[in-house]
């Protein structure tokens, strides 16, 4: 396995759409796992490969967050299949929009269908934080980020210091 550099916003590969994947390949397979391994280095509780620079509808996820086992899922072609009416309220971070956070209401309970590892198609309930991050991590193969969620006013002020943030981390590299 291995970790993967992750891309920091604005940048305009994470505004694209993602391509469904027809083949459970090794290398979609390994992807999945360098993706983990990126996301728990990070660390972070969701990944969505156009953060690793692969336009492939591949996303990772794990709420546990090191208070409970570990228990992650690897979702490939995620699909939202319904949402519930009633909302739940979280402050969201992006590991590709680094130090930002706010608060993005969502559905708090949905069906999503994918394929796991093993080409497998599946289907399960999610609710509370589970189902903001899974929902936050398919709008990415969608090119859409969490700011797209909340004010003009407030996505404007934290892409601007996104774009402070990229400018000194370049001077320093
Ligand atoms: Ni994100």
């Amino acid at each position: 396995m291995a970790i993967l550099p992750i891309i920091v916003a604005p940048d305009p590969r994470l505004k694209v759409k993602s391509a469904p994947i027809d083949v459970v390949s090794k290398d979609i397979i390994k992807l999945m796992d360098d993706m983990l391994e990126t996301m728990y280095a990070a660390p972070g509780i969701g990944l969505a490969a156009p953060q690793v620079g692969v336009q492939k509808r591949v996303i990772v996820v794990d709420v546990s967050m090191g208070e409970e086992e570990p228990n992650p899922f690897q979702m490939i072609n995620p699909e939202i299949v319904w949402l519930s009416d009633t909302l739940f309220s979280y402050e969201e971070g992006c590991l590709s929009l680094p130090e930002q956070f706010a608060d993005v209401e969502r559905p708090d309970k949905a069906k999503i269908r994918y394929k796991d590892k093993s080409g497998q198609e599946t289907l399960i309930d999610v609710e509370g934080l589970l189902s903001v991050c899974v929902q936050h991590e398919i709008d990415h193969l969608d090119g859409i980020l969490f700011v797209d969620h909340i004010s003009k006013i407030k996505k404007n002020v934290i892409m601007r210091k996104l774009k402070k943030f990229k400018k000194s981390s370049q001077n320093n590299a």
